[in-house]
Protein backbone atom coordinates (compact mmCIF):
# COMPACT_ATOMS: atom_id res chain seq x y z
CA UNK A 1 0.00 0.00 0.00
CA UNK A 2 2.83 2.42 1.00
CA UNK A 3 4.62 1.98 -2.36
CA UNK A 4 1.68 4.04 -3.66
CA UNK A 5 1.75 6.88 -1.51
CA UNK A 6 3.47 10.05 -3.62
CA UNK A 7 3.70 12.67 -0.46
CA UNK A 8 4.02 16.44 -1.29
CA UNK A 9 1.99 14.85 -4.36
CA UNK A 10 5.40 14.37 -5.95
CA UNK A 11 5.27 13.65 -9.63
CA UNK A 12 1.58 13.25 -9.44
CA UNK A 13 -0.40 14.45 -12.52
CA UNK A 14 -3.64 15.80 -10.91
CA UNK A 15 -5.56 16.91 -14.37
CA UNK A 16 -5.06 18.44 -17.67
CA UNK A 17 -4.50 22.27 -18.03
CA UNK A 18 -4.41 24.42 -21.02
CA UNK A 19 -3.46 27.94 -19.21
CA UNK A 20 0.26 27.04 -18.86
CA UNK A 21 3.31 24.82 -19.49
CA UNK A 22 6.22 24.63 -16.83
CA UNK A 23 8.91 22.54 -18.22
CA UNK A 24 11.90 21.96 -16.03
CA UNK A 25 14.45 20.14 -18.80
CA UNK A 26 14.52 22.95 -21.15
CA UNK A 27 13.47 25.80 -18.10
CA UNK A 28 10.66 27.13 -19.88
CA UNK A 29 7.46 28.77 -18.81
CA UNK A 30 4.53 29.52 -21.47
CA UNK A 31 1.40 31.04 -20.88
CA UNK A 32 -0.98 29.89 -23.58
CA UNK A 33 1.75 29.06 -25.76
CA UNK A 34 3.75 31.93 -25.04
CA UNK A 35 7.41 32.26 -23.77
CA UNK A 36 6.36 33.94 -20.53
CA UNK A 37 10.02 36.28 -21.17
CA UNK A 38 8.46 37.29 -24.41
CA UNK A 39 5.14 38.30 -22.96
CA UNK A 40 7.26 40.09 -20.25
CA UNK A 41 9.30 42.17 -22.90
CA UNK A 42 6.49 43.02 -24.66
CA UNK A 43 2.77 43.18 -23.23
CA UNK A 44 1.16 45.53 -20.21
CA UNK A 45 -0.04 43.48 -17.38
CA UNK A 46 -3.99 43.65 -18.25
CA UNK A 47 -3.32 42.11 -21.82
CA UNK A 48 -1.75 39.06 -20.20
CA UNK A 49 -3.90 38.94 -18.17
CA UNK A 50 -6.80 38.54 -21.04
CA UNK A 51 -4.10 36.19 -22.23
CA UNK A 52 -4.92 33.68 -19.39
CA UNK A 53 -8.79 33.82 -19.48
CA UNK A 54 -9.50 33.62 -22.65
CA UNK A 55 -6.55 31.95 -24.50
CA UNK A 56 -5.75 34.78 -26.92
CA UNK A 57 -3.53 38.02 -26.35
CA UNK A 58 -6.68 40.31 -27.16
CA UNK A 59 -6.97 43.02 -30.43
CA UNK A 60 -7.24 46.35 -29.80
CA UNK A 61 -10.79 46.63 -28.93
CA UNK A 62 -10.59 43.89 -26.60
CA UNK A 63 -8.03 45.69 -24.65
CA UNK A 64 -9.86 48.70 -24.44
CA UNK A 65 -12.84 46.91 -23.13
CA UNK A 66 -11.08 45.17 -20.96
CA UNK A 67 -9.37 48.28 -19.48
CA UNK A 68 -12.73 50.46 -19.15
CA UNK A 69 -14.33 47.69 -17.63
CA UNK A 70 -11.04 47.29 -14.66
CA UNK A 71 -10.83 51.04 -14.57
CA UNK A 72 -14.01 51.19 -13.60
CA UNK A 73 -13.66 48.89 -10.37
CA UNK A 74 -10.74 50.31 -8.99
CA UNK A 75 -11.81 51.96 -5.99
CA UNK A 76 -12.47 49.86 -3.02
CA UNK A 77 -16.16 49.69 -1.53
CA UNK A 78 -16.50 51.12 2.19
CA UNK A 79 -17.14 48.53 3.64
CA UNK A 80 -14.31 46.69 2.32
CA UNK A 81 -12.06 49.41 3.38
CA UNK A 82 -13.77 49.35 6.60
CA UNK A 83 -13.58 45.52 7.24
CA UNK A 84 -10.12 46.43 6.71
CA UNK A 85 -9.74 49.15 9.37
CA UNK A 86 -11.15 46.77 11.94
CA UNK A 87 -8.37 44.82 12.26
CA UNK A 88 -4.96 45.49 14.25
CA UNK A 89 -2.39 47.10 12.71
CA UNK A 90 0.03 44.42 13.63
CA UNK A 91 -2.16 42.07 11.27
CA UNK A 92 -0.11 40.48 8.14
CA UNK A 93 -1.13 42.10 5.10
CA UNK A 94 -2.03 38.76 3.55
CA UNK A 95 -4.89 38.40 6.44
CA UNK A 96 -5.75 41.81 4.98
CA UNK A 97 -6.07 41.13 1.69
CA UNK A 98 -7.89 37.69 2.29
CA UNK A 99 -10.16 39.45 4.30
CA UNK A 100 -10.49 42.40 1.75
CA UNK A 101 -11.34 39.62 -1.13
CA UNK A 102 -14.08 37.52 1.01
CA UNK A 103 -15.79 40.86 1.57
CA UNK A 104 -15.75 41.94 -1.64
CA UNK A 105 -17.51 37.91 -2.16
CA UNK A 106 -20.06 38.66 -0.03
CA UNK A 107 -20.96 41.82 -1.92
CA UNK A 108 -21.37 39.75 -4.68
CA UNK A 109 -25.03 38.81 -3.50
CA UNK A 110 -25.59 36.98 -6.84
CA UNK A 111 -22.60 34.59 -5.69
CA UNK A 112 -23.34 34.29 -2.09
CA UNK A 113 -27.11 34.20 -1.71
CA UNK A 114 -27.23 30.02 -2.33
CA UNK A 115 -24.77 27.35 -1.45
CA UNK A 116 -25.07 26.69 -5.26
CA UNK A 117 -23.68 28.65 -7.34
CA UNK A 118 -24.69 29.01 -10.63
CA UNK A 119 -22.60 31.55 -12.29
CA UNK A 120 -21.74 31.41 -15.61
CA UNK A 121 -18.71 31.76 -17.47
CA UNK A 122 -19.09 35.10 -18.40
CA UNK A 123 -20.20 36.26 -14.98
CA UNK A 124 -17.32 34.24 -13.37
CA UNK A 125 -15.02 36.20 -15.95
CA UNK A 126 -16.65 39.59 -14.64
CA UNK A 127 -15.73 38.68 -11.37
CA UNK A 128 -12.47 37.97 -12.17
CA UNK A 129 -12.04 41.19 -13.79
CA UNK A 130 -13.31 42.87 -10.93
CA UNK A 131 -10.95 41.51 -8.12
CA UNK A 132 -7.81 41.58 -10.79
CA UNK A 133 -8.69 45.54 -10.47
CA UNK A 134 -9.61 45.46 -6.75
CA UNK A 135 -6.17 44.08 -5.89
CA UNK A 136 -4.12 47.23 -6.11
CA UNK A 137 -6.46 49.29 -3.91
CA UNK A 138 -6.52 46.66 -0.94
CA UNK A 139 -2.96 46.30 -0.97
CA UNK A 140 -2.01 50.29 -1.35
CA UNK A 141 -4.86 50.85 1.25
CA UNK A 142 -3.13 48.30 3.84
CA UNK A 143 0.54 49.90 3.13
CA UNK A 144 -0.91 53.13 3.26
CA UNK A 145 -2.73 52.42 6.56
CA UNK A 146 0.26 51.11 8.14
CA UNK A 147 2.55 54.19 7.41
CA UNK A 148 -0.41 56.19 8.90
CA UNK A 149 -1.04 57.65 5.40
CA UNK A 150 -4.49 58.56 3.48
CA UNK A 151 -5.67 56.43 0.75
CA UNK A 152 -5.01 57.98 -2.63
CA UNK A 153 -7.61 57.87 -5.14
CA UNK A 154 -7.20 55.80 -8.21
CA UNK A 155 -6.35 57.39 -11.46
CA UNK A 156 -7.92 55.99 -14.92
CA UNK A 157 -5.69 57.68 -17.10
CA UNK A 158 -3.12 55.56 -15.58
CA UNK A 159 -2.28 51.90 -16.90
CA UNK A 160 -2.66 49.15 -14.54
CA UNK A 161 1.47 48.65 -13.08
CA UNK A 162 1.09 52.78 -13.14
CA UNK A 163 -2.23 53.49 -11.25
CA UNK A 164 -1.21 50.59 -8.52
CA UNK A 165 2.37 52.31 -8.20
CA UNK A 166 0.39 55.63 -7.52
CA UNK A 167 -1.89 54.17 -5.35
CA UNK A 168 0.38 52.88 -3.02
CA UNK A 169 2.81 56.05 -2.76
CA UNK A 170 0.85 58.73 -4.39
CA UNK A 171 3.15 59.75 -7.12
CA UNK A 172 3.73 58.94 -10.37
CA UNK A 173 7.38 56.56 -10.90
CA UNK A 174 9.56 56.91 -13.73
CA UNK A 175 8.84 54.95 -16.65
CA UNK A 176 11.50 52.58 -15.84
CA UNK A 177 10.36 51.43 -12.66
CA UNK A 178 6.71 51.13 -13.80
CA UNK A 179 8.57 49.03 -15.95
CA UNK A 180 10.15 46.57 -14.00
CA UNK A 181 6.81 46.18 -11.81
CA UNK A 182 5.03 45.24 -15.09
CA UNK A 183 7.27 42.41 -15.60
CA UNK A 184 7.45 40.81 -12.08
CA UNK A 185 3.35 40.88 -12.33
CA UNK A 186 3.79 39.05 -15.71
CA UNK A 187 6.13 36.71 -14.27
CA UNK A 188 4.41 36.03 -10.88
CA UNK A 189 0.82 35.67 -12.80
CA UNK A 190 0.51 31.83 -13.79
CA UNK A 191 2.49 28.84 -12.75
CA UNK A 192 0.06 25.66 -13.35
CA UNK A 193 -0.29 23.32 -10.46
CA UNK A 194 1.09 24.78 -7.87
CA UNK A 195 0.03 24.85 -3.98
CA UNK A 196 -2.19 27.90 -4.41
CA UNK A 197 -3.31 27.13 -7.60
CA UNK A 198 -4.22 23.68 -6.78
CA UNK A 199 -5.96 25.12 -3.49
CA UNK A 200 -8.31 27.20 -5.79
CA UNK A 201 -9.23 24.11 -8.02
CA UNK A 202 -9.68 22.09 -4.67
CA UNK A 203 -12.26 24.11 -3.92
CA UNK A 204 -14.04 24.69 -7.17
CA UNK A 205 -14.48 21.32 -7.58
CA UNK A 206 -16.90 21.37 -4.51
CA UNK A 207 -19.08 23.40 -6.61
CA UNK A 208 -17.87 26.28 -4.20
CA UNK A 209 -17.43 29.82 -5.60
CA UNK A 210 -15.24 31.94 -7.13
CA UNK A 211 -14.22 33.97 -4.41
CA UNK A 212 -13.98 31.32 -1.93
CA UNK A 213 -11.42 29.83 -3.98
CA UNK A 214 -9.38 33.05 -4.22
CA UNK A 215 -9.70 33.39 -0.27
CA UNK A 216 -8.56 29.86 -0.15
CA UNK A 217 -5.58 30.73 -2.30
CA UNK A 218 -4.10 33.30 -0.38
CA UNK A 219 -4.34 31.41 2.53
CA UNK A 220 -2.08 28.67 0.57
CA UNK A 221 0.12 31.52 -1.15
CA UNK A 222 0.84 33.10 2.71
CA UNK A 223 3.20 29.90 3.84
CA UNK A 224 7.09 30.50 3.16
CA UNK A 225 7.53 27.56 1.41
CA UNK A 226 5.49 29.37 -1.37
CA UNK A 227 4.59 32.81 -1.53
CA UNK A 228 6.00 33.76 1.62
CA UNK A 229 9.29 33.24 0.43
CA UNK A 230 9.63 36.66 -1.51
CA UNK A 231 9.37 38.32 1.69
CA UNK A 232 11.01 36.10 3.63
CA UNK A 233 14.24 37.12 0.91
CA UNK A 234 14.17 40.62 2.75
CA UNK A 235 14.51 39.76 5.95
CA UNK A 236 17.70 37.02 5.57
CA UNK A 237 19.09 40.43 3.33
CA UNK A 238 18.33 42.29 6.15
CA UNK A 239 19.97 39.10 8.83
CA UNK A 240 23.44 39.00 6.27
CA UNK A 241 23.42 43.09 6.06
CA UNK A 242 26.25 42.93 3.58
CA UNK A 243 28.12 41.11 0.52
CA UNK A 244 31.07 41.05 2.42
CA UNK A 245 29.05 38.91 5.83
CA UNK A 246 27.61 36.13 3.40
CA UNK A 247 30.21 33.65 3.81
CA UNK A 248 30.26 33.79 7.65
CA UNK A 249 26.36 34.01 7.20
CA UNK A 250 26.11 30.86 5.77
CA UNK A 251 28.13 29.10 7.55
CA UNK A 252 26.20 29.65 10.58
CA UNK A 253 22.81 29.05 8.46
CA UNK A 254 23.78 26.09 6.81
CA UNK A 255 25.17 24.38 10.58
CA UNK A 256 21.63 25.06 11.37
CA UNK A 257 20.30 23.01 8.44
CA UNK A 258 17.97 26.28 7.67
CA UNK A 259 16.43 26.59 4.22
CA UNK A 260 17.62 29.58 2.49
CA UNK A 261 14.31 31.65 1.19
CA UNK A 262 14.78 32.52 -2.49
CA UNK A 263 16.49 29.09 -3.83
CA UNK A 264 15.02 25.44 -4.51
CA UNK A 265 12.15 25.04 -6.50
CA UNK A 266 9.61 21.84 -6.24
CA UNK A 267 9.33 21.62 -10.33
CA UNK A 268 12.77 23.32 -11.25
CA UNK A 269 15.86 21.47 -10.30
CA UNK A 270 18.41 23.35 -12.40
CA UNK A 271 17.12 27.34 -12.30
CA UNK A 272 13.96 28.96 -12.62
CA UNK A 273 12.57 29.88 -16.15
CA UNK A 274 11.86 33.40 -14.81
CA UNK A 275 14.48 34.31 -13.05
CA UNK A 276 16.75 35.76 -15.35
CA UNK A 277 13.84 38.31 -16.33
CA UNK A 278 13.47 39.33 -13.13
CA UNK A 279 17.39 39.48 -12.52
CA UNK A 280 17.36 42.12 -15.45
CA UNK A 281 14.53 44.15 -13.88
CA UNK A 282 16.23 44.39 -10.38
CA UNK A 283 19.22 45.36 -12.60
CA UNK A 284 17.61 48.49 -14.00
CA UNK A 285 16.26 49.13 -10.40
CA UNK A 286 19.92 49.02 -9.07
CA UNK A 287 21.03 51.37 -11.65
CA UNK A 288 17.88 53.60 -11.00
CA UNK A 289 18.57 53.88 -7.19
CA UNK A 290 22.23 54.02 -7.61
CA UNK A 291 22.02 50.85 -5.10
CA UNK A 292 25.18 48.75 -6.03
CA UNK A 293 25.35 47.36 -2.23
CA UNK A 294 22.13 45.48 -3.50
CA UNK A 295 23.44 43.78 -6.02
CA UNK A 296 26.68 42.72 -4.42
CA UNK A 297 24.90 41.66 -1.86
CA UNK A 298 22.29 39.36 -4.32
CA UNK A 299 25.34 38.12 -6.45
CA UNK A 300 27.28 37.02 -3.19
CA UNK A 301 24.77 34.75 -2.01
CA UNK A 302 23.58 33.62 -5.04
CA UNK A 303 26.95 32.36 -6.23
CA UNK A 304 28.30 31.51 -2.78
CA UNK A 305 24.94 29.29 -2.16
CA UNK A 306 24.83 27.45 -5.43
CA UNK A 307 28.56 26.62 -4.97
CA UNK A 308 28.09 24.93 -2.21
CA UNK A 309 24.65 23.73 -2.57
CA UNK A 310 23.93 23.44 -6.23
CA UNK A 311 20.43 25.12 -5.47
CA UNK A 312 19.37 27.88 -8.02
CA UNK A 313 17.25 30.94 -7.01
CA UNK A 314 13.67 30.61 -7.94
CA UNK A 315 11.68 34.30 -9.01
CA UNK A 316 11.26 35.06 -5.04
CA UNK A 317 15.07 36.00 -5.12
CA UNK A 318 15.18 38.79 -7.16
CA UNK A 319 11.62 40.42 -6.49
CA UNK A 320 12.16 40.85 -3.35
CA UNK A 321 14.63 43.60 -3.38
CA UNK A 322 13.32 44.40 -6.21
CA UNK A 323 10.29 45.44 -4.86
CA UNK A 324 11.92 46.72 -1.64
CA UNK A 325 13.88 49.41 -4.25
CA UNK A 326 10.52 50.40 -5.55
CA UNK A 327 9.95 51.44 -2.08
CA UNK A 328 6.61 48.62 -0.53
CA UNK A 329 7.29 47.50 2.71
CA UNK A 330 8.76 43.93 2.93
CA UNK A 331 5.36 42.38 4.79
CA UNK A 332 3.76 43.45 1.58
CA UNK A 333 5.48 41.70 -1.09
CA UNK A 334 3.14 38.51 -0.83
CA UNK A 335 -0.03 40.54 -1.52
CA UNK A 336 2.02 41.87 -4.13
CA UNK A 337 2.08 38.45 -5.37
CA UNK A 338 -1.73 38.18 -5.14
CA UNK A 339 -2.56 40.89 -7.32
CA UNK A 340 -0.59 39.22 -10.09
CA UNK A 341 -1.71 35.59 -9.56
CA UNK A 342 -4.83 36.48 -8.86
CA UNK A 343 -5.04 36.08 -13.08
CA UNK A 344 -3.96 32.55 -13.20
CA UNK A 345 -5.73 31.85 -10.29
CA UNK A 346 -9.47 32.60 -12.11
CA UNK A 347 -7.79 31.28 -14.99
CA UNK A 348 -7.48 28.06 -13.51
CA UNK A 349 -11.02 28.13 -11.73
CA UNK A 350 -12.93 28.82 -14.69
CA UNK A 351 -10.66 25.67 -16.40
CA UNK A 352 -12.16 23.54 -13.73
CA UNK A 353 -15.62 24.79 -13.97
CA UNK A 354 -15.67 24.02 -17.23
CA UNK A 355 -14.99 20.66 -16.43
CA UNK A 356 -15.15 19.98 -13.25
CA UNK A 357 -14.61 16.24 -10.90
CA UNK A 358 -14.47 16.66 -7.29
CA UNK A 359 -10.85 16.66 -6.08
CA UNK A 360 -10.62 13.97 -3.47
CA UNK A 361 -7.85 11.92 -3.01
CA UNK A 362 -7.20 8.98 -0.41
CA UNK A 363 -5.28 8.40 2.21
CA UNK A 364 -3.41 5.30 3.60
CA UNK A 365 -4.59 4.98 7.50
CA UNK A 366 -1.97 4.56 9.92
CA UNK A 367 -4.13 4.92 13.36
CA UNK A 368 -4.94 2.64 16.29
CA UNK A 369 -6.57 -0.40 14.95
CA UNK A 370 -10.60 -0.52 15.49
CA UNK A 371 -11.33 -0.54 19.07
CA UNK A 372 -14.38 0.23 21.48
CA UNK A 373 -15.22 2.40 24.51
CA UNK A 374 -15.67 0.68 27.52
CA UNK A 375 -18.67 -0.55 28.50
CA UNK A 376 -20.24 0.47 25.15
CA UNK A 377 -22.67 -1.98 24.00
CA UNK A 378 -23.49 -1.53 20.64
CA UNK A 379 -27.26 -1.36 19.06
CA UNK A 380 -26.81 -3.71 16.15
CA UNK A 381 -30.22 -2.43 15.20
CA UNK A 382 -28.75 1.09 14.09
CA UNK A 383 -25.88 -0.47 11.60
CA UNK A 384 -27.40 0.93 8.26
CA UNK A 385 -26.39 -1.69 5.93
CA UNK A 386 -28.20 -1.25 2.93
CA UNK A 387 -28.55 -3.39 0.27
CA UNK A 388 -28.67 -1.67 -3.57
CA UNK A 389 -31.65 -1.72 -5.87
CA UNK A 390 -31.02 -5.22 -7.57
CA UNK A 391 -30.68 -3.04 -11.26
CA UNK A 392 -28.34 -0.16 -9.72
CA UNK A 393 -25.89 -2.87 -8.47
CA UNK A 394 -25.38 -4.63 -11.16
N1 LIG B 1 17.78 26.01 1.40
C1 LIG B 1 18.45 24.96 1.92
N2 LIG B 1 18.27 23.70 1.52
C2 LIG B 1 17.36 23.49 0.56
C3 LIG B 1 16.62 24.52 -0.03
C4 LIG B 1 16.85 25.82 0.43
N3 LIG B 1 16.19 26.86 -0.08
N4 LIG B 1 15.78 24.01 -0.95
C5 LIG B 1 15.99 22.71 -0.95
N5 LIG B 1 16.94 22.38 -0.03
C6 LIG B 1 17.45 21.04 0.27
C7 LIG B 1 16.48 20.31 1.16
O1 LIG B 1 16.76 20.57 2.52
C8 LIG B 1 16.71 18.89 0.76
O2 LIG B 1 17.89 18.45 1.37
P1 LIG B 1 18.01 16.96 1.95
O3 LIG B 1 17.85 16.08 0.75
O4 LIG B 1 19.36 16.94 2.58
O5 LIG B 1 16.87 16.82 2.92
C9 LIG B 1 16.98 18.98 -0.73
O6 LIG B 1 17.48 20.30 -0.95
C10 LIG B 1 15.76 18.74 -1.57
O7 LIG B 1 14.80 19.71 -1.26
P2 LIG B 1 13.26 19.42 -1.00
O8 LIG B 1 12.81 20.21 0.19
O9 LIG B 1 13.00 17.95 -1.02
O10 LIG B 1 12.62 20.01 -2.29
P3 LIG B 1 11.10 20.30 -2.46
O11 LIG B 1 10.85 20.16 -3.91
O12 LIG B 1 10.23 19.53 -1.55
O13 LIG B 1 11.03 21.81 -1.96
C11 LIG B 1 10.95 24.12 -1.87
C12 LIG B 1 10.99 22.88 -2.80
C13 LIG B 1 10.64 25.33 -2.75
C14 LIG B 1 9.85 23.95 -0.82
C15 LIG B 1 12.31 24.27 -1.17
O14 LIG B 1 13.32 24.40 -2.15
C16 LIG B 1 12.34 25.45 -0.23
O15 LIG B 1 11.91 25.32 0.92
N6 LIG B 1 12.84 26.62 -0.69
C17 LIG B 1 12.84 27.82 0.13
C18 LIG B 1 11.48 28.51 0.07
C19 LIG B 1 11.20 29.20 -1.23
O16 LIG B 1 12.04 29.91 -1.77
N7 LIG B 1 9.98 28.99 -1.74
C20 LIG B 1 9.53 29.61 -2.98
C21 LIG B 1 9.31 28.57 -4.01
S1 LIG B 1 8.92 29.31 -5.57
Amino acid sequence: MTEDIRKGLVGVIADVTAVSKVNPETNSLLYRGYPVQELAATQPFDAVAYLLWQGELPTDAQLASLRDTERAHRALADNVKAAIDLLPLGAHPMDEVRTAVSVIGANDTRGSASVLDTASPEENLQRSIRLFAALPAIVAYGQRRRRGLDPVAPREDLDYAANFLWMTFGEEHDEVVVDAFNRSLILYAEHSFNASTFTARVITSTMSDLYSAVVGAIGALKGPLHGGANEAVLHIFDEIGSAENVTAWLDTALAQKRKIMGFGHRVYKRGDSRVPTMKAALDTLVAHYDRPDVAALYDALESEFIARKGIYPNLDYPSGPAYSLIGFDTLTFTPLFVAARVTGWTAHIMEQQASNALIRPLSAYTGHDERHVEGYVPDTSAIDVRERPEEAAE
